[in-house]
């Protein structure tokens, strides 16, 4: 199906599309397995396979922080895009593990990255937040204020898990992954983003602890209230309603069909979620980019650790239309599509 141009509502200027030309990642050397799991909690390889398609995940060392994660994925995609990090005019980190509530992890990036003549900021949106900031990287390329964004997604979820609780120690992992987004040139196009969130859910999926409403204390610690907290099967119910509306809005802002898609990147965070998604919205599962079973759930760094790999890997090739979606707490959701 043909695609129909999108017009720019506010400038008068022509719209600038966008390309990402170049991405990179990075994922910690320690691997923690599901039979090392085993002999910290009551689980076992078999519950864990079968429940999430989770084998192993990577884990931070102790001094590794989410923005040394970031900057390293961030060098990758400097280097692959070519460019120098001085050029770089925005950087956004999504993130739910920044290094501190503040400045921003963004900021720690470019001191590290050397990225002096960049903006930064963070953006919260859980694990949709990767492509939240390829849309707000989108409108300030296309709205002509900037002309080279790093878009990053990065976390370190092993320093806000409970890792006595069954539930949720089981799923996550830490990682980055990046991508340098400029004017378009001549491939790897933005066509589409749909981005939404729903408030009602807040409580579904959040860490209690470390902010306005429930500040660090003794007592909040010996709680746990610094951990993730989940009410699993209403996060996995809502996440596959959220991922089908997302993509098929994506589709339909881009003028595309299922059919013209070929390769899907969701996130990252159950095989059985990916399943029901490829199922309902009738995209074969071969289709789909997974890693979950070496990664685990990385948040925000997961759609951007998948894209980088099946960049690099050969998976996507010049032409391919490219589903990018995510789901995340919030609750927070997005669709992109790329042609590649
Ligand atoms: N090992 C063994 N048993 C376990 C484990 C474990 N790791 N975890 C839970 N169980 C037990 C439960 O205690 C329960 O036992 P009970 O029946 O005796 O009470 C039983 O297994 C079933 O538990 P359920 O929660 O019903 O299991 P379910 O089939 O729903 O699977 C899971 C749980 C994997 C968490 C699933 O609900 C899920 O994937 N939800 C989505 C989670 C997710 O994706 N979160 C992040 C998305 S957003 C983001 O990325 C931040």
């Amino acid at each position: 199906m043909k695609r129909q141009p999108r017009s720019s509502p506010r400038s008068a200027k022509p719209l600038r599309t966008v390309s990402i030309i170049g991405t990179g990642s990075y994922v910690p050397e320690k691997v923690l397995t599901n039979a090392d799991l085993s002999r910290m909690v009551d689980t076992s390889d078999d519950w864990i396979t079968t429940r999430t398609g989770i084998k192993e995940r990577r884990i931070a060392a102790k001094d590794e922080t989410t923005s040394e994660m970031a900057a390293k994925a961030a060098l990758r995609a400097i280097e692959q895009a070519k460019i120098s990090a001085k050029e770089i005019n925005l950087i956004l980190v999504a993130t739910a593990t920044p290094d501190m509530l503040f400045p921003a992890t963004a900021c720690f990036v470019q001191k590290k990255i050397g990225a002096t003549n960049a903006a930064c900021l963070d953006i919260s949106a859980a694990c949709a937040g990767f492509l939240f900031g390829l849309e707000i990287a989108q409108q300030f390329i296309t709205s002509h204020t900037h002309d080279t964004v790093l878009v990053i997604g990065a976390e370190k979820l092993t320093s806000i898990t409970n890792w006595t609780d069954r539930n949720t120690c089981v799923l996550f992992g830490d990682g980055a992954g990046a991508a340098v987004l400029r004017h378009r040139g001549s491939a790897h196009g933005v066509i589409s983003t749909h981005i939404g969130t729903d408030g009602h859910y807040t409580d579904i999926l959040f860490m209690p602890g470390g902010g306005s409403r429930c500040p660090i204390t003794r007592e909040n610690v010996d709680l746990n209230l610094n951990t993730i907290h989940m009410i699993g099967k209403e996060v996995y119910k809502q996440a596959v309603t959220a991922m089908i509306r997302a993509s098929k809005k994506a589709l339909e802002q881009a003028g595309l069909s299922i059919h013209d898609i070929a390769c899907v990147i969701p996130h990252q965070a159950n095989l059985r979620i990916i399943e029901a998604i490829a199922d309902r919205i009738g995209i074969p599962l071969e289709k789909f980019y997974v890693n979950l079973d070496r990664y685990g759930n990385t948040s925000a760094a997961a759609v951007a650790i998948a894209l980088d790999e099946a960049n690099r890997s050969g998976r996507i090739k010049p032409g391919d239309y490219i589903l990018m979606v995510v789901f995340g707490a919030g609750l927070t959701w997005a669709g992109t599509v790329l042609e590649w």
